[in-house]
């Protein structure tokens, strides 16, 4: 038996215990009472039977008669004048003669008891006043022996002895069972968390129930999934970080070796240094991008929302991007509703749309057109990223949001991302409580929409 079934089970088992020894006893006390009560009641009557016999003829041979009766049952009559004077008696024991003694005071004609304590004195007793004309002319005493109340109780007691023991040992197999059903499922899950701990994530727990136990089971399961996922994924992102940082390092030191051991002439040197300087701004770049996320994934990573003018906003995004866009000799329209307001981190929007623009411009051929269209539609604000560019593969959309996910493999200069922009811009507008959504075909363009929903808080 484990710790905590044996903890439980003494406790049910103490409980039980208590309230079976208390039922008990409370039972035997009324049995006992009422026993005894019954005994009293049958003396008292044959008292009163003698009593009203002698009442007829309150002589010597009535009473004699009324003696030998009683001669031949277990209980015993004593007869005395109205000074109580013994006129006869069953017993030849004088030991009644105490309770003749006793002074009760004026007794009723259904008589008195006497003595009723069956404990200790070694009869019981009642009276019953033989009248006469309304005068009291004798008493009629009957004794009963308290042995046979006493051997009563003794047999009641074996029953209920017997009764206690069986409704103890049947309590004791039902808490042994009862308890064993409800640790033993805490005992598997005890065991699968500390199989998770281990590392060994594919822990099942059988269940029997639905119970708060059944939940709490599934819920480990569940926990094990994540947690397995997490592992999963932190290990494969691990292993793209040290690969993207390994690249652009192979490269520098390739370089940076023919530099130093070739000592090459001056016009290629000046290649093998821009690629070194291009290959060190990718780092840089990826560092940047990596500490962002980093940044996300802790759990401090706090928003602060604050109400954004959008018109004011969006300008700014536009003049920022202004340069950009002339140097590929681009257009770029955005369109807004007047009196826009959203309640949002404004830095961490910038970045967001910054991101998904830049993308925009980046995968878009020169000459072509980035639009930005910001609308209110009830309640939520709506931002539509769309270019007519690349666009994206459709075999490529469902990944495009993973970290480090490219569409272009190799890594063109031109092209050099790090493929962390859109999986920190999904972290970004989730954090906000928002949804982005993307629409591209291959060739056409793409579209980003992004919606806050709830713009008041
Ligand atoms: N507007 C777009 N048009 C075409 N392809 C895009 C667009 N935005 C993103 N992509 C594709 O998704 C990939 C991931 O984007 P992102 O996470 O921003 O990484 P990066 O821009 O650093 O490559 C890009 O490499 C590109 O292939
Ligand atoms: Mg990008």
């Amino acid at each position: 038996m484990n710790k905590l079934s044996l903890k439980i089970g003494i406790l049910f088992f103490c409980i039980i215990f208590g309230l079976i020894t208390l039922m008990l006893f409370l039972l035997h006390e009324a049995v006992v009472e009422n026993r005894v009560q019954e005994e009293l009641d049958a003396l008292q009557s044959r008292g009163n039977s003698h009593r009203t016999v002698l009442e007829k003829h309150f002589n010597k041979e009535i009473i004699d008669h009324v003696i030998l009766m009683e001669s031949e049952s277990n209980t015993d009559v004593v007869i005395t004048d109205e000074a109580k004077y013994i006129l006869g008696s069953s017993s030849k024991l004088n030991s009644f003669e105490k309770y003749i003694k006793k002074d009760i005071g004026t007794i009723p004609y259904s008589g008195e008891i006497v003595e009723e304590n069956w404990k200790r004195e070694p009869v019981i007793s009642t009276l019953s006043p033989v009248k006469i004309n309304g005068q009291t002319q004798g008493y009629v005493y009957m004794f009963q022996n308290t042995e046979s109340v006493h051997n009563l109780i003794q047999s009641l007691n074996k029953h209920f002895l017997l009764v206690g023991f069986i409704s103890i040992f049947v309590t004791i197999i039902i808490i042994i069972f009862l308890s064993r059903g409800i640790t033993k499922p805490l005992i598997q899950m005890k065991k699968a968390t500390s199989q998770i701990n281990k590392g060994n994530f594919a822990v099942t727990i059988t269940r029997k129930s639905d119970d708060e136990l059944g939940e709490l089971a599934k819920s480990i399961e569940t926990l094990a999934t994540d947690l397995n996922y997490l592992k999963r994924e932190r290990n494969e992102f691990l292993a793209s970080i040290s690969h993207e940082l390994r690249t652009p390092l192979t490269y520098i030191k390739g370089y940076a070796d023919i530099l130093l051991k070739r000592n090459p002439p001056q016009e290629e040197r000046e290649k093998y240094l821009t690629i070194i300087v291009t290959e060190i701004n990718r780092l840089n770049l990826l560092i940047k991008d990596l500490f962002e996320l980093a940044k996300i994934d802790k759990n401090s990573f706090v928003i602060n929302k604050e109400k954004i003018d959008l018109s004011i906003f969006l300008k700014e995004i536009e003049r920022k991007l202004t340069p950009a866009i002339n140097e590929k000799n681009m257009n770029f329209n955005v369109h807004f509703q007047n009196n826009l307001n959203l309640f949002a981190d404004p830095i961490r929007l910038e970045q967001i749309l910054l991101n998904l623009l830049d993308n925009a411009i980046k995968y878009s051929k020169t000459g072509s057109l980035v639009a930005l269209d910001v609308w209110k539609e009830k309640k939520s604000i709506h931002f539509l990223i769309k270019d007519n560019g690349k666009g994206i593969p459709e075999k490529d959309i469902p990944y495009i949001f993973n970290r480090f996910y490219r569409v272009e493999k190799s890594r063109k200069r031109s092209l050099g991302g790090t493929g962390l922009g859109l999986s920190i811009v999904q972290e970004l507008v989730h954090a906000h409580g928002a949804e982005i959504t993307l629409n591209s075909k291959e060739q056409m363009g793409s579209e980003f929409e992004i919606i806050f929903k709830e713009n008041e808080k």
